[in-house]
């Protein structure tokens, strides 16, 4: 995968969506400084400039229908697991795919996908993976990079370009949908066949639960006492033993 350094962009995500017809799919086009980063539920993204990675990259036309996209959030989540273990560093894919360390997050992922009638037309992932930056301000409640964990700094190009090989490697499987997702549920954060509480976000009751599966639309799966309960991104919060 080509990687492009811009020195500053507002967000890489929206620079990459304005420029579209001139950066070639696949191209992995990475800030050095971004000011405006985007994260989930519109929250920003912090990231100190020269000391992350915060890139995106899109696919035309991926063959994916829109009812298995999730597939594509898990070859991303997968490639980035990859890179830290090149790197020497166990990480897990906390559902949909945040990545984490222990009980901190290491990397983001934001996802656009532009659905025409029953295909996907274009496909858009935004990285977010924290490597030197050691001090977080934002009210991020868990942050950690790469360097807090080995006590070392890495050379952000090198990382760029493990998570460009891995991002290839795993998107060119997106055809063999079923080993992508063992794949990703075998490292999946919290699926350790324990019990775990949850907080249904709609009504707000607060259960235990397993992790039991993730459906192709990218519903999450828990177990608890009474049957299974499926969920969409947004619907459920993981708990910590002690919330
Ligand atoms: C999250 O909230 O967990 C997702 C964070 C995604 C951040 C990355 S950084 C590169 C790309 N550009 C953005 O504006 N956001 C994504």
């Amino acid at each position: 995968m080509e990687i492009k350094w811009l020195e500053q962009t507002g967000s890489t995500n929206s620079y990459l969506r304005e420029r579209m017809d001139s950066i070639s799919p696949m191209t992995l086009v990475c800030a050095r400084s971004q000011i405006a980063g985007r994260g989930q539920r519109g929250n920003h993204w912090e990231a100190e400039p020269g000391k992350n990675i915060t890139g995106s990259f899109y696919m035309q036309n991926p063959e994916v229908s829109p009812m298995e996209q999730f597939v594509i959030s898990e070859a991303v989540a997968l490639a980035v697991v990859g890179t830290l273990k090149e790197f020497g560093i166990d990480a897990k894919v906390k559902w949909p795919n945040d990545i984490y360390v222990g009980d901190k997050k290491i990397c983001g992922i934001l996802i656009e996908n532009a659905i025409i009638g029953k295909s996907l037309q274009w496909s858009l992932a935004g990285i977010g993976l924290n490597v030197n930056q050691r001090e977080f301000l934002s009210d991020a409640p868990n942050p950690v990079s790469m360097a807090l964990i080995a006590g070392k700094d890495f050379r952000i190009e090198e990382v760029a370009r493990s998570l460009g090989r891995n991002l290839e490697s795993y998107l060119s499987r997106l055809s063999e949908r079923k080993s992508l997702h063992d794949e990703y549920m075998a490292g999946l954060w919290r699926r350790d066949g324990m019990r775990h509480p949850f907080r249904d976000a709609a009504t707000g009751e607060i259960f235990d639960a397993s992790v039991s599966d993730v459906k192709p639309t990218g519903h999450l799966c828990l177990e608890t006492e009474n049957g299974i309960r499926e969920y969409a991104f947004k619907e459920i919060i993981f708990l910590s033993k002690d919330d």
